[in-house]
C-alpha cells in the first residue's frame, strides 16, 4: 500500500507535496519521491522517510504542477531505482497498485526498446504510456493525445491502480485514474489535488470528488473533467467531509484495527492476485526458489512463527498435510531456537513473520542454516531482517499494519500458505487439475465473502456488547477450525484484557471443562465440514454445563440455531477456506469487545507492534 499525490494551482508545487506526502506517510515509507513539471519533468527520489526526501530537493525547484509517492515496497526491494515517480521521456508516473500482467508487456517493451531501470511492475506504465503518446521508444512526435493515450494504456493492463501522471508535452495537465485502489480529488481556491486519500489534502482542502473505477480525471489550472475509458465525459457531484487528520488517516474508522479489518477483502486479494490460475488449476509463485524436484524431495516441513503468526502456521499444518501430504510440525520461535531439532537437507523451514523483525522468529530460522535445509520467510515487510536470512521469500500484500493486534497480515499470511500448499500438491501430484481449479475459484470468492461478514458486522457488534462484562470466554473449534479457536481467544485477550483461551474440541473433556459453568460464553467454530457433527456434540457438552454458547456457522444452518444461544454466520465456502471467513467474525467480535469496554484498541497495554528482542 502506497501513498499517491498530485497538484495543480497556482502554488509552488514543492512544498505542497512535501507536505501532502508527510500526511500518507503512514500508508508507506520505505521511500519517496516527487516530479515537478517546470517544461520539462524534474524529479527526485530517495530510500527512507520524507524528510530524506526534503533534504534532496533544491531551494529554487519551481513548478505549479506536480506529482508525489511514498512506497511500501510490493515488487522489488526498497531502494532510490525502485522508489517512484516511474520516467519514461517525458512522461513522469506514480502508482499506488499491483500490475498483474506487468512481465508480458515488460517483455515486449524491451523487445521494443524500452530500457527497465527498477523491478517495479509501474515501470511498465511509465513506458507503455510512452509507447501509446509517441509510438516507439525513439519517436518525439505524437499520435495521439496524452488523455488518449493513457486510455489506451488502462485497458491494455490487469490489476489494480490509482494513477497521477505528468507528460512536459503536455504543460498545463495533470492526468489520474483508478481501478480497484482509492483516488480522490481535492478542489481548493484555483487549485486541485489527486490523492490515495483525503488525508493528503485535507489541511487545503474538504471539498471532493471521489474517482470510481475506470475513470480518467483530466486536471488544469482552470478545472477538472472526468471521462470513462471510452471518452465519454462524466458528471461528478462534490462532497464535502467534515473528518479531521486523524479521522481521515483512519478513513473515517474509530480505530486503525477497525479499518485494518475492513481492508482485508483487498488484501486477500492483492495476495493472491497474479498469482492464480483457474484454467490448468496451477499457483504461480515466481519467489519460491525451489524446483519441482526439491519440492518432491521435501520429507517434512517445520514452520517457526510467534504469536498470531505461529497461528496461521498451525493451519499451515493442516493444509500442507491434507493437500500437499507432507509431515508438518509447526513450533513457537522461541521454543524451536533453544531445540535439538531433527533435520537435514530434506526438511523445508518456513518463518512466518509480519514485521519480519521478531527476535525469537529471526533466531529460529537462522538456526536451521546449520542443516542445510531448505528455508522459506513469509512477511508483511520487504527488505526487512527476515528476508536476508531465508532462501526464498514470498511477501503478503497487506499494506503496512498499524493496529497492535495482527488481522489483515493473519489473512494474507493464510493466503500464502494456501498458494504453497496446492503449489506443492500439484509439484507432487497429490492433487489433480479439478481439485486445484475448486479451490482456486473458491479462493476468489474470499474478499467478496469477506465483504458480506463485514455487511452485516451490526449482529456481531450486538453479541460482543452482550457479553463484553464477563471475566473468562472460551473459544473451540477442530481441526482447520481449532488454530482459529487460538486466534479468536488470543485477539479477545489482548485488545480487551478478558481472560480468553481456545481448545480443541475434543479436548474439552480432558480439563477444560472443569472452567466452565453456568453462563460462561463459548464460541464455538461450527462451519460446515468433515468434523461438523463432533464439534455439534462438543456444543451439547458444554450446553450441559449450561454455559452460553456463540456459534461461528453457514448461513444455510438452520440445524445449529437449536442448540446454541447466537449465531454468527459466515458464508458457505470449501472446508478448507472456511478459516479465511470465521477470523474476519472473531476479529470483529473482539474489537467490538474492547470498543464496549473502552479499551485502548491500537495499543494494548504492555505489548508493542514488533517483537525486536528476546
Ligand atoms: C497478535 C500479534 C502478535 C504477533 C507476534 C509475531 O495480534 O500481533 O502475537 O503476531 O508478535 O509478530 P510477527 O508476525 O511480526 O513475527
Amino acid at each position: 500500500m502506497c501513498g499517491i499525490i498530485g497538484y495543480v494551482g497556482n502554488q509552488e508545487v514543492a512544498p505542497i507535496i512535501v507536505d501532502c506526502l508527510k500526511k500518507l506517510e503512514y500508508r508507506g515509507y520505505d521511500s519517496a519521491g516527487l516530479t515537478v513539471l517546470n517544461g520539462k519533468i524534474e524529479t527526485y527520489k530517495t530510500v527512507g522517510k520524507i524528510k530524506e526526501l526534503e533534504k534532496i530537493l533544491p531551494k529554487d525547484l519551481k513548478g505549479n504542477i506536480g506529482i508525489g509517492h511514498t512506497r511500501w515496497a510490493t515488487h522489488g526491494v526498497p531502494s532510490t531505482i525502485n522508489s517512484h515517480p516511474h520516467n519514461s521521456g517525458d512522461i513522469s508516473v506514480v502508482h499506488n497498485g499491483i500490475i498483474e500482467n506487468y512481465l508480458p508487456i515488460k517483455e515486449r517493451l524491451q523487445q521494443e526498446g524500452y530500457d527497465f531501470v527498477s523491478d517495479t511492475d509501474t515501470e511498465v506504465i511509465a513506458h507503455l504510456l510512452h509507447s501509446k503518446l509517441y509510438g516507439s521508444v525513439d519517436s518525439k512526435s505524437k499520435i495521439s493525445s496524452f488523455i488518449e493515450a493513457l486510455r489506451s494504456t488502462l485497458k491494455e493492463i490487469e490489476g489494480s491502480y490509482a494513477i497521477t501522471t505528468v507528460c512536459s508535452s503536455e504543460p498545463g495537465m495533470m492526468l489520474a485514474a483508478r481501478k480497484d485502489s482509492p483516488l480522490i480529488i481535492g478542489i481548493g481556491d484555483n487549485e486541485y489535488y489527486a490523492a490515495s486519500d483525503v488525508t493528503a489534502f485535507l489541511s487545503h482542502t474538504k471539498d471532493v470528488v471521489f474517482v470510481d473505477d475506470l475513470n480518467l480525471v483530466m486536471i488544469r489550472p482552470e478545472g477538472a473533467e472526468f471521462f470513462d475509458l471510452d471518452g465519454n465525459v462524466l458528471k461528478k457531484e462534490k462532497t464535502t467531509i467534515d473528518w479531521d487528520i486523524e479521522a481521515a488517516e483512519k478513513a473515517g474508522y474509530e480505530h486503525f484495527m477497525l479499518k485494518e479489518i475492513h481492508e482485508q477483502a483487498t488484501s486477500v486479494h492483492d495476495t493472491f492476485s497474479g498469482k492464480l490460475s483457474e484454467l490448468d488449476g496451477s499457483v504461480n509463485l515466481e519467489e519460491l526458489k525451489m524446483s519441482n524436484e526439491e519440492i518432491r524431495n521435501i520429507e517434512r516441513i517445520e514452520i517457526i512463527a510467534c504469536g498470531t503468526s505461529l497461528n496461521a502456521g498451525l493451519v499451515g499444518k493442516y493444509l500442507f498435510e491434507n493437500v500437499a501430504g507432507i509431515h508438518t510440525d509447526v513450533d513457537i520461535g522461541s521454543e524451536f531456537r533453544y531445540s535439538n531439532p531433527i533435520m537435514d537437507e530434506n526438511t523445508l523451514s518456513i518463518a512466518i513473520t509480519q514485521s519480519g523483525e521478531t527476535a525469537d522468529t529471526l533466531a529460529a530460522i537462522r538456526s536451521c542454516r546449520s542443516y542445510d535445509c531448505n528455508t522459506i520467510a513469509i512477511t508483511n515487510v520487504v527488505g526487512s531482517s527476515i528476508t536476508r536470512d531465508a532462501n526464498s521469500v514470498i511477501y503478503t500484500r497487506a499494506g503496512p499494519e498499524i493496529g497492535v493486534a495482527a488481522t489483515k497480515t493473519f489473512t494474507a499470511q493464510l493466503v500464502t500458505l494456501y498458494l504453497l500448499a496446492i503449489r506443492f500438491a500439484r509439484a507432487r501430484g497429490m492433487i489433480d487439475v479439478n481439485e486445484a481449479k475448486d479451490l482456486l475459484v473458491n479462493l476468489k470468492r474470499v474478499p467478496g465473502q469477506i465483504q458480506t461478514i463485514l455487511n452485516h458486522r451490526d449482529t456481531i457488534r450486538e453479541c460482543a456488547e452482550m457479553f463484553a462484562k464477563e471475566r473468562d470466554y472460551f473459544f473451540v473449534g477442530r481441526h482447520l477450525n481449532y488454530p482459529i479457536a487460538l486466534e479468536g481467544a488470543l485477539k479477545l485477550k489482548e485488545i480487551s484484557y478478558i481472560h480468553a483461551e481456545g481448545f480443541a474440541g475434543g479436548e474439552l473433556k480432558h480439563g477444560p471443562l472443569a472452567l466452565i459453568d453456568d453462563g460462561t460464553p463459548v464460541v464455538a467454530i461450527a462451519t460446515k465440514g468433515h468434523v461438523y457433527e463432533k464439534i455439534l456434540s462438543n456444543i451439547k457438552e458444554i450446553k450441559a454445563r449450561e454455559a452460553r454458547v456463540i456459534a461461528v456457522a453457514n448461513e444455510d444452518d438452520r440445524e445449529i440455531e437449536k442448540y446454541v444461544d447466537w449465531v454468527l454466520r459466515v458464508p458457505a465456502t470449501n472446508e478448507l477456506l472456511s478459516p479465511l471467513l470465521s477470523t474476519v467474525v472473531l476479529q470483529l467480535l473482539a474489537y467490538y469487545t474492547a470498543l464496549a469496554r473502552g479499551c485502548s484498541i491500537d495499543k494494548p497495554k504492555n505489548l508493542a507492534k514488533s517483537v525486536t528482542v528476546e
